[in-house]
C-alpha cells in the first residue's frame, strides 16, 4: 500500500510507512492508496466515479451524531450484547473495521478489545483513536475504553489466557454489499475493494465460541443466512440489521 503526502506531511508518513510497513509516494497514484493530510489519514480511490476519502471520525459525521442523538441502551446492539441496567460487558470486537460498532459499545459502557487484522484498516482506526483521544467530549472514555490490536482475531483469540476471557465477542465480517447509496456504503465499497471478503467466518466463529462467557453476537444484513449457517440462540431485528446471537452463559 502506498502512502502520499505533500512536502508538509513526510515526516509523519515516513513514520507511519515504516510502522505498518506502507511505501511512500508523493504524488498519487492510479488504485487505492492511503493520504496523509494535516488533518487525518484517509483511503482514497484514484479514479473516475470513485467515492470520496474513507477515514474514521468518532466525533463529525454518522458515527458522532448516532453518539449524541443514537437511543443509548435501548438499541438494538445494546440488546443484543446483554446491556442490561449497570451490566457493562469487556467485549471483543474481533473484526473492528473502522471502529463504528466497537464505538457505539464503549460509549455505552463496554470495554472493547478491538481487532483488525488489515494493516490499512488498522492504521485508519489507530488514526481515528489518536483524534478522538484529544477531544474533550469523548475523549477520556475512549482512551480508557477502546484498545486497538492489529492482529488475525483466529490466531489472537486462540492464544488467549483463561484470566483474560470476554464476556462478549462482536463479530461483523464482510458480508458482499450489492447496494450502491450512502455513505456507509461508499465506505463498504472502497473496503471490499480493498479487502475483498472474509472467508473465514467458520473459524471466527469457531474461536469466539471457545472464548466468549456469555455470548457471541453476530451483525448479519437483515436478509443473509446465519454466519457459517450456524443457527443461533436467538436474533434481535434492527432497522437494516439483524444480531444472531449465540448464548453461552446467562449475563
Ligand atoms: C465489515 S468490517 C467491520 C465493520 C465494523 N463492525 C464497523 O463498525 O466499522 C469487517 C472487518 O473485519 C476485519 N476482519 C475480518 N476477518 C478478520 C480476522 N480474522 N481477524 C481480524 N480482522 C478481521 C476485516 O479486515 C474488516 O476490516
Amino acid at each position: 500500500m502506498f502512502v502520499v503526502s505533500d512536502e508538509l506531511q513526510q515526516e509523519r508518513a515516513k513514520a507511519l510507512a515504516q510502522r505498518w510497513g506502507f511505501s511512500l509516494a508523493d504524488s498519487p497514484r492510479e488504485g487505492v492508496q492511503l493520504q496523509i493530510t494535516r488533518e487525518r489519514l484517509q483511503l482514497v480511490e484514484q479514479s473516475e466515479g470513485a467515492p470520496g476519502a474513507v477515514y474514521v471520525d468518532f466525533i463529525g459525521g454518522a458515527v458522532g451524531h448516532r453518539h449524541r442523538f443514537g437511543g443509548g441502551r435501548g438499541q438494538t446492539i445494546a440488546k443484543a450484547v446483554g446491556l442490561k441496567g449497570g451490566n457493562n460487558p469487556r467485549v471483543v470486537d474481533a473484526t473492528a473495521g473502522l471502529g463504528r460498532d466497537a464505538f457505539v459499545l464503549a460509549s455505552l459502557g463496554c470495554h472493547v478489545t478491538m481487532i483488525e487484522r488489515s494493516a490499512v484498516v488498522a492504521a485508519l482506526l489507530e488514526d481515528g483513536l489518536a483524534r478522538a483521544a484529544d477531544d474533550l467530549d469523548v475523549g477520556g472514555w475512549i482512551r480508557e475504553r477502546m484498545h486497538l490490536i492489529h492482529a488475525d482475531a483466529v490466531a489472537w483469540m486462540d492464544s488467549l489466557d483463561e484470566s483474560d476471557l470476554p464476556d462478549v465477542v462482536y463479530l461483523d465480517p464482510m458480508f458482499p454489499h450489492k447496494q450502491k447509496s450512502a455513505l456507509v456504503k461508499k465506505e463498504m465499497r472502497l473496503l471490499q475493494k480493498l479487502l475483498g471478503f472474509d472467508e473465514d467466518e467458520a473459524a471466527l466463529l469457531d474461536a469466539a465460541l471457545r472464548i466468549a462467557r456469555k455470548r457471541v453476537v453476530v451483525k448479519r444484513p437483515d436478509f443473509a443466512h446465519p454466519l457459517a449457517q450456524r443457527k443461533p440462540s436467538m436474533a434481535i431485528k434492527g432497522k437494516k440489521h439483524r444480531f444472531d446471537v449465540y448464548v453461552r452463559a446467562a449475563m
